[in-house]
């Protein structure tokens, strides 16, 4: 199966930062060996594995106490920027989810939550996910909500593109908590124009964190922003807070084909550096 290929570096980061109850993946990558022998599991909120530099660290040195500024690691941060790089934007996707099961796709996407940052640890992040019969509702919703609002003659292409996300296996809905920057506003008060603007910063991390989660899981996905039209119908039907303002939909499922070609602006133009260390 294409998205399972062993050459992935699937369940490295994730099988790193949780103990997954689901069957052992087909193919172990050698981080997934290493954090079989550590001690991380989901109940414990302290993952063993830190993502720095290993250039002057190893598991089993002596710097890897917890006395050394220097946190151990065992993998470098290629593993991580792999990862990062291998993230594209799919479609279409299908409905395979390979052996991943509904436990471990909510085991992922909620340690992301708890574990992505957040301005004052003010934790405004909020996530509804969306699998089989609920995620095709999804998507029903936004087509009929579409229906409304685009012409006629153009809704064929528009009915086509729900369709397609409808083919997919699952949709992560991703909210902030308006009560939570407001809050955050009344306590401190200096910042309260930033903490908008911050909530929406932590928001797009998590969505980053849980995407990058996605491919090394072999699945695809794709970002998509239907929100604010579909916002009412959603709360309605998910009985969603009033509180929470929708922001972002990652679509999810089998990859069916390459992500198209991407262009790189020079690094140069969008990088600069000034000392040593
Ligand atoms: C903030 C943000 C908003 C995006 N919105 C959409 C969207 O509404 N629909 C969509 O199909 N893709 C959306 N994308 C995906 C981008 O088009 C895509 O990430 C970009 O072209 C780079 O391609 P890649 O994801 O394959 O690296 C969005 C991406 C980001 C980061």
């Amino acid at each position: 199966m294409r998205h399972f290929a062993p050459s992935r570096l699937r369940a490295t980061i994730s099988s790193g930062l949780i103990r997954s109850t689901t069957p052992k993946p087909k193919t172990l990558s050698p981080f997934t060996a290493i954090s079989r022998s550590t001690t991380t599991n989901i109940t414990n909120s302290k993952p063993s594995v830190t993502f720095t530099s290993n250039i002057h660290t190893s598991s089993s040195s002596p710097s890897s106490s917890s006395s050394s500024k220097m946190s151990s690691t065992q993998i470098s941060a290629n593993a991580v920027l792999d990862l990062i790089k291998q993230r594209r934007t799919y479609y279409p996707l299908s409905k395979d989810l390979g052996s991943l099961t509904t436990e471990r796709i909510n085991e992922i996407v909620k340690e992301a939550l708890q574990h992505v940052p957040s301005s004052f640890n003010s934790q405004s992040n909020r996530v509804v996910v969306l699998l089989g019969a609920e995620h095709e509702k999804l998507w029903d919703i936004t087509t009929e909500t579409l229906k409304a609002i685009v012409p006629e003659d153009s809704f064929a292409s528009t009915a086509g593109k729900m369709a397609m996300f409808k083919g997919a296996a699952g949709t992560i809905l991703f909210f902030e908590d308006e009560t939570v920057v407001k809050g955050m506003q009344e306590q401190f008060a200096v910042y309260a124009d930033r903490f908008p603007v911050w909530a929406v910063q932590s928001d797009a991390m998590l969505q980053h964190t849980l995407w990058v989660a996605l491919e090394a899981e072999g699945l695809g996905a794709n970002l998509q922003h239907y929100n604010p039209l579909i916002d009412a119908k959603v709360a309605e039907t998910w009985s969603i807070p009033e509180s929470w303002k929708l922001n972002a939909q990652l679509v999810f499922g089998g990859k069916t084909g390459d992500a198209g070609e991407k262009a790189f602006g020079p690094v140069e133009e969008k990088f600069k550096s000034f000392g040593s260390a």
